[in-house]
Parts: structure tokens; sequence; C-alpha cells
């Protein structure tokens, strides 16, 4: 929560994505097949090929899905060529994420718009790592479904290359103003549009039709503990970009940062060692050159 300040965070506690809704400008739709082959994964009848079939209509979603497949945050390591191959091995609760994942990386890829560099390969970077740190810590700190830890993680910052798009010159004053030290993102964007890129990532995962646990984790990611009712989630998506903050991976780099220091280490009862081991596992599976896809 280092961003936040008690007037800023009471202004979030809501979440009102509605009013956010008609600011924001406008919003990347998810691929029409990627809608289309989630859809199709909650079909018991449908089989691997089925789903083969309609992915492979999009040749870039296809690439997306086998690059994420392939990485080491899946540990398959190259050995995947196909998506029906990606389904028999992994099944279709992962491969649900991983479509989602590779829809979320479209954006993440777009970086800014007309010219004006968000520092995609910064974003890249900084995302994918939050995302196996996210997975990581819903291990450790027994939330279920770890897959949906990692997709708040790799999604929690979407909604920046979003603005940056929307809006690339006010955008640009916000950027230089981090790069300045003056505040981080979320503290500079309330200023000046009265709602930040966790807001944006919020409104994205409604309009996206994901669970609205992702919009309260990806909308608190810089205020954990205002969440209504998703704490927990909301505090591993937070702890997940502290923890990159602290590794320095991504525009924002505080080596200092005390993590096990922060509000969501305490929520989660997470020990100064629970998190200095938890800080060494993200390190190991980062320090894997094919830890994410290739940009
Ligand atoms: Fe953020
Ligand atoms: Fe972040």
């Amino acid at each position: 929560m280092a961003e936040s300040t008690a007037s800023l965070a009471n202004s979030q506690a809501s979440l009102n994505l509605q009013s956010i809704a008609a600011k924001a400008g406008d919003l990347p739709p998810m691929p029409v097949l990627a809608v289309q082959a989630l859809q199709m994964t909650k079909d018991s009848k449908v089989s691997a090929r089925d789903l083969q079939a309609v992915i492979t209509r999009d040749q870039a979603l296809t690439a997306r899905i086998l690059r994420i497949v392939n990485s080491a945050m899946f540990a398959l390591r190259g050995e995947v060529s196909t998506v029906s191959h990606a389904v028999a091995v992994l099944g279709m609760d992962t491969i649900r994420s991983i479509i989602m994942s590779a829809s979320v990386q479209q954006i993440l890829q777009g970086g800014g718009a007309k010219g004006h560099d968000l520092g995609t390969r910064l974003l890249f970077d900084h995302s994918w790592g939050a995302a196996g740190a996210a997975r990581i810590l819903a291990e450790t700190t027994r939330y279920l479904n770890t897959e949906e830890a990692f997709l708040c993680g790799l999604m929690h910052d979407i909604g920046k290359p979003i603005l940056m798009g929307n809006f690339p010159a006010p955008y640009t004053q916000v950027m230089a103003d981090v790069y300045a030290g003056r505040a981080g993102f979320h503290t500079l964007e309330l200023q000046g549009f009265g709602f930040s890129h966790a807001h944006v990532g919020a409104l994205v995962a409604e309009r996206w039709n994901f669970p609205w646990r992702f919009s309260e984790a990806i909308g608190f990611h810089h205020d954990p503990l205002s969440a209504p009712e998703h704490l927990h989630l909301a505090c591993i998506t937070n702890l997940a970009n502290s923890i990159m903050v602290q590794m320095e991976v991504g525009f924002e780099k505080r080596k200092d940062l005390d993590v096990a220091a922060e509000p969501a280490a305490d929520f989660l009862k997470l020990s100064r060692k629970a998190v200095d081991e938890t800080i060494d596992k993200v390190r190991r599976l980062l320090a894997d050159p094919a830890s994410g896809p290739r940009l």
C-alpha cells in the first residue's frame, strides 16, 4: 500500500466501475475466438480437437498460446507443438487460464499506442513476474485456485497500456512524474484522472466476463485491505506486485521495499521467513531465461 494515502484509499473503496467506464475511454475486447474457445471449455462434450479447430483460426492467438504453454511458467519446455496436445497434457482448466493469459498478453504487447512507449518490455516482464509470484503466494497461503491468482498477477497492470492508448499526452506526463520520483502511478493517476490503472483493469476483467473476484483483486491491488469481499486474492495480487517492485522488475523499482512489512503480508499471516522464502522461489523462477513467454 506504499502508494496510497487514507483519502485516496477512501476514494476507491467503492470501486464504482460504471462511473469509471464513462471516463476511461475505449476498452479492448477479448479476441473473438478466445471468447468462443473459453465457452467451449465449459462444455464437457467438447474435445481437444474441437478446441484446436477453433483456436487455430486465429494464428496470433495460437502462437501466443503455444509460447505460454512452453514457457517455464508451465514447465513444459518446448514439448508442446499443438493446441490439442496442450489440452491433453494440461487439462481444460489450465487451458482456460492459458487462453485468458494469451488474451491479456495481446494487450500487454500493445504496450502503448501511436508511438508512445510505456516500456513494453518492462511491463511485460513485470506482469509475467507478478503472475509467477502470485501463483507461488497462492500455494504458500493455500489459496486453492492458483491459476486464478496467476491470472490476477498477470492482469494487475493491464489498465496502464489502455490508459496510455486512450490518453497519450496526460499519461506520458504521469510516466515522467513517476520517473522523477514524484509518486507512484496509482497516486498520480488518481490525481490526474480521478481513477487509476487498477480501476481500468477491474473494468476490463468485468467486460471480459471474468469472475467478479478478479475485478476486486485487480481494482484493489494498490489498496487490498479495502477490497469488500475478496481480500485474500487482492492481498496476493498486491504482494505479487510488491515483490516485483522490490526485485526491480518493471518501471517502479524500490530495492528497499520491505515486503514483509506490507499490510497484505500481515493479513495473509506471512512471517518474514515465509516472505523471504517466497521471494527466493520467485527469484529462482525468474532466473530461468524461459520463465515467461518471449515478447
Ligand atoms: Fe499497479
Ligand atoms: Fe504492478
